[in-house]
């Protein structure tokens, strides 16, 4: 799956390397993971498009690696009790996460740094779990993106991950920083704490993981937990997720065709913010 933080993982001399070469060809290099985060790009938007069937298919990951149903069950033979999720990280996978977990069955809370997810937690109907001694990023934040946290942030949210996570069966990790490596929230002692058979799914696992321990495309079982590293979850739904791949290009080319030129004409809010490479130069300044 693509995302707003391919260009910092992985082979990075290799990205910037071929970056170089599409300047040195003459190609104007779009890169549709940078679309800005505006309502009229919304279209557009491959990272939204499969973040979201990413986050739905998550949930469906941790419940099947689970060993225990999801909802409350009250039977002639006993009552099964319902399964505890967290969803760490409420952009727009853990958006849909939190309302697929919900959809099944499980008793749901969920966490971000920025103050604007909590309303929308809400309203799907989970429990916000929130620092309060230690003020998080007002708003949507930059663009609707979280930055790094202050160490003293950091710490209070520890301890309040701490409290909380003992007493979860299924977490779902999704935070995200762009340009740096995903955030540790869960450490290896913070795991010991939790339930033998307790699942967790690291969608973060591809950009150096959410979770101590955790390997994009494998799952572990550490102090008794099963932790799923993530490794492009969209590919695991290839006919809805190109379907909507390709709706996204669709939109973008028919947006901007130029009848006359023979191909797209960007205007200059999106063209800013996706043209990689123009005139033999790099003149994104994600880059620069
Ligand atoms: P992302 O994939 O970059 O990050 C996922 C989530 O992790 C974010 O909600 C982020 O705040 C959270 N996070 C980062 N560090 C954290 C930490 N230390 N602890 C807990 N959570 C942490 O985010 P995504 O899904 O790409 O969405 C980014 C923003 O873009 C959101 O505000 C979303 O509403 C907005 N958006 C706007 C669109 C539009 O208007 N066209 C379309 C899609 C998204």
């Amino acid at each position: 799956m693509p995302t707003a933080h391919g260009w910092q993982r992985g082979s990075i001399r290799s990205a910037s390397a071929r970056v170089d070469d599409y300047a040195k060809l003459g190609i104007e290099a779009l890169p549709m993971e940078f679309m800005p985060r505006i309502t009229r790009a919304q279209s557009m938007d491959i990272l939204s498009s499969q973040a979201n069937l990413a986050g739905y298919k998550a949930v469906l990951i941790a419940a099947n690696a689970y060993g225990r149903a999801f909802p409350m069950m009250m039977t002639a033979a006993g009552t099964v009790s319902a399964a505890k999720a967290f969803i760490m990280g409420v952009g727009v996978a853990g958006l849909q996460a939190i309302a697929t977990a919900r959809r099944l069955g499980a008793q749901v809370s969920a966490t971000d740094v920025r103050a604007a997810t909590k309303e929308q937690i809400m309203s799907l109907g989970a429990k916000p779990i929130f620092v309060e001694s230690v003020a998080g990023i007002e708003g949507e934040g930059a663009g609707g993106y979280a930055t790094e946290m202050s160490d003293e942030y950091k710490a209070a949210q520890a301890e309040l991950v701490s409290s909380h996570i003992a007493k979860q069966d299924i977490v779902i990790t999704t935070a995200l920083i762009p340009g740096r490596p995903a955030p540790r929230l869960i450490s290896d002692a913070q795991l010991a704490t939790m339930r033998t058979g307790s699942v967790i799914v690291d969608m973060a696992a591809e950009s150096g993981g959410n979770v101590e321990g955790s390997v994009s495309g494998e799952a572990k079982r550490i102090h008794g937990v099963t932790v799923i590293g993530a490794s492009n979850i969209a590919a695991l739904m290839p006919a809805d997720t190109s379907a909507l791949f390709s709706r996204n290009l669709f939109n973008f080319l028919s947006a901007f065709w130029d009848k006359d030129a023979g191909k797209p004409v960007l205007d200059e809010e999106i063209g800013n913010a996706i043209r990689l490479t123009q005139g033999g130069k790099v003149v994104n300044e994600r880059l620069l």
